[in-house]
């Protein structure tokens, strides 16, 4: 019988997220300074098959959902294999669920061969429909190649396409109306996230951030929105859009931690795993995968992991750090 992954403040872990590379096509200004981050070196990075053994091992611990994402995920050229070995596996609770956030430029070649490997869903991050603000907020000219990805992943049968937004103040924070109605058209699901301090440049501010609240009362002057019940432990609350069945979300993560029903792990590139996003600690699986490896010791370690999880993120507390590694590194 195996210990179910539970931390101290009684939450059951069964979502792992997984960040298969720091590297990533655009520079989101909420994301990445300018310039980049510097990037972890190859040689730290866990190939495939290390990879897919530490997932063997997480998912015989009790992980049934799997999140790839990255920096972007699909500039991996493994993606197809890691998402079928993956997909393959047997948890608890039957077939492992695979799904992944990426920026969609690389969909339009893959979403098929993704979707053949068992890829069962994919949230894509688009914060704006003007290509000029895409440019802006991006820093890469890449609007045409994201929405093809878009459509690619509408094609390949991947329903419904989540969509990803991060309003930011003077760039699309007057856009929120204009993209529901886009995501309705096209039978999307927007989801709007709060930026979190989490940019490679350390320069969020809590003044300059747009609202859970705020978003709402826009969408508010133009649509109804009636609360879905059965949040769970997901990170979005959802609304149905004038009577529904059309929905949208709003991931209050800095205004309206949901970290009481959190039952996520994370796991980055180069195999260090987190229990939490702004956690300021990491347990190295990298090194015991390199060495003796044996399965017990692994496991053992993701619960020493989970023993210190923390019952929440501690963004509004004062002394509030960020994490050393930015988002790229770690994985949404
Ligand atoms: N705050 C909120 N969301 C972010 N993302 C990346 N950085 C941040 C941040 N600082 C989003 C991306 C992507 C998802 C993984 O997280 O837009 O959709
Ligand atoms: Fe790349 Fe995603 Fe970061 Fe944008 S938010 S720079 S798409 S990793």
């Amino acid at each position: 019988m195996t210990r179910p992954l539970m931390d101290t403040h009684g939450r059951l872990h069964r979502d792992l997220r997984i960040s298969l590379t720091d590297k990533c096509n655009l520079r989101c200004t909420y994301c990445m300074p300018a310039e980049g981050v510097p990037l972890l070196p190859k040689q730290e990075l866990l190939t495939t098959e290390e990879l897919l053994r530490v997932v063997g091992i997480a998912v015989d611990a009790g992980v049934e959902e799997v999140r790839l994402t990255g920096g972007e995920p699909l500039l991996r050229p493994d993606v197809v294999d890691i998402v079928a070995g993956i997909s393959a596996m047997e948890g608890g609770a039957g077939p492992v669920e695979v799904s992944m956030t990426t920026n969609a430029i690389r969909l339009p070649k893959l979403a098929e061969p993704l979707r053949r490997a068992g890829l069962s869903r994919v949230n894509i991050s688009l914060d704006t429909l003007d290509p000029d603000r895409f440019k802006q907020m991006s820093r890469r000219d890449r609007f045409e190649d994201t929405m093809a990805g878009i459509d690619a992943a509408d094609e390949a049968g991947f329903h419904p396409v989540k969509i990803n937004t991060v309003l930011m103040p003077g760039f699309n924070d007057d856009e929120p109306v204009e993209l529901l109605r886009w995501a309705l058209r096209r039978g999307f699901e927007l989801r709007f996230i709060e930026q979190m301090p989490l940019d490679g440049g350390h320069e969020w501010q809590r003044s300059t951030m747009i609202t859970g609240a705020q978003i709402l009362a826009k969408l508010r002057t133009e649509f109804t929105l009636t609360e879905v019940p059965g949040r769970g432990a997901a990170p979005a609350e959802l609304f149905h859009v004038d009577g529904g069945p059309a929905r949208v979300g709003v991931i209050a993560s800095v205004t309206m931690p949901f970290c009481g029903a959190c039952d996520r792990l994370r796991l980055t590139a180069d195999g260090q795993l987190r229990s939490c996003l702004f956690a300021r600690g990491e347990t190295d699986l990298r090194s015991p995968l390199r060495g003796n490896d044996d399965p017990d010791e692994i496991v053992d370690l993701i619960h020493s992991c989970l023993a210190g999880k923390r019952p929440g993120h501690g963004i509004n507390e004062p002394g509030f750090l960020q994490p050393p590694r930015p988002m790229s590194a770690i994985g949404g």
